[in-house]
């Protein structure tokens, strides 16, 4: 079946053109949807979304995937993640309510309002821990707390300087990985592959640089990496582990996740893998309406 994907965007990256060029390889006609040129309307979807069968979301941009998602289901058009995946992996605090709802291993977390509650949960986690932002990726603005004079003049700086977002105080318990940590590509809780990345600074992001290459999941990884998709909703994410011994904890689910790290380490071909998805998604997303129709 041919589809009719729409691809929203803000930035064409490496990540979007190996799903561009594997969509258009299986003759799947694709509407390229630029966030920063598209009005939504509340009462109709624009006409350029005729014929639809699914959008795929991929903005750089969390506030803009949280507005678009709720359109797109308000047209009744299929979008990839849904709003309710964006909006727990998103944030967070949300991220790890959900996986701690579920019963999934997660670091210990404590969240406060003001420096003071603020320190007086870094001291209860004692040193090193771990300060986030609520909102935000690629590692950034992260803080290993090693402290109390570091925890008093971090947090005197997020209280003053800092955006509204970073007056709510995500403070973790530092896990003592050993210098890598696992980031799994799932769809629907299904892996599709698996990378650890490496390297001499705590923080072990691909985006800041760390050494990928492909990791072998085992059982216990895999159901992991289902219960914590399903805590959040399911869809295409990037599910990120840290090993304590033989065990796991799962720090984090993303949800506008980049693959192409991934794609470049392991064997499989991760956009190849997606777009079976998709398809998939979208026959169901079809079944659906027929039945409702
Ligand atoms: N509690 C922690 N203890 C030790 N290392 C951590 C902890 N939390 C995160 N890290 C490291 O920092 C990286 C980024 O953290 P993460 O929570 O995934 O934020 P981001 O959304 O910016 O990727 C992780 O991949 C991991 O290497
Ligand atoms: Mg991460």
């Amino acid at each position: 079946m041919t589809l009719q994907v729409g691809l929203l965007y803000s930035r064409i990256r490496k990540d979007e053109k190996l799903l561009l060029t594997e969509l258009r390889e299986r003759d799947h006609e694709v509407t390229k949807i630029d966030v920063r040129k598209q009005t939504f309307d509340i009462s109709a979807a624009p006409a350029a979304f005729d014929g639809l069968d699914i959008v795929v979301d991929r903005c750089l941009a969390t506030s803009r995937s949280l507005y678009a998602t709720q359109f797109f289901e308000a047209y009744g058009i299929p979008v990839v993640n849904s709003h309710e995946t964006a909006a727990i992996c998103a944030d967070k605090v949300q991220n790890s309510l959900a996986l701690e709802k579920a019963g999934v291993p997660t670091p210990a977390t404590k969240v406060a309002f003001t420096k003071e509650t603020a320190m007086d949960a870094i001291e209860e986690f004692g040193y090193p821990c771990v300060l986030k932002p609520v909102v935000g990726s690629w590692g950034r603005l992260m803080a290993k707390i090693d402290s109390e004079s570091a925890a008093e003049a971090i947090l005197e700086h997020k209280a003053t300087l800092g955006h509204y977002e970073h007056k709510v105080f995500y403070v973790q318990e530092f896990v003592e990985k050993p210098g890598r940590d696992i980031r799994v590509l799932a769809t629907d809780g299904e892996p599709i592959a698996a990378m650890v990345r490496s390297s001499d600074h705590w923080i072990t992001n691909a985006a800041k640089g760390a050494e990928t290459d492909v990791f072998d999941l085992d059982d216990e990884a895999v159901a992991l990496v289902r219960k914590a998709s399903d805590a959040v909703g399911g869809g295409l994410l990037g599910i990120d582990l840290m090993e304590i011994g033989d065990s796991y904890t799962v720090h984090e689910v993303n949800h506008t996740v980049e693959f192409k790290a991934l794609d470049d380490a392991v064997e499989t071909d991760v956009a190849a893998t997606v777009v079976d998805w998709l398809e998939g998604k979208a026959d169901a997303a079809a079944d659906e309406l027929e039945v409702t129709a």
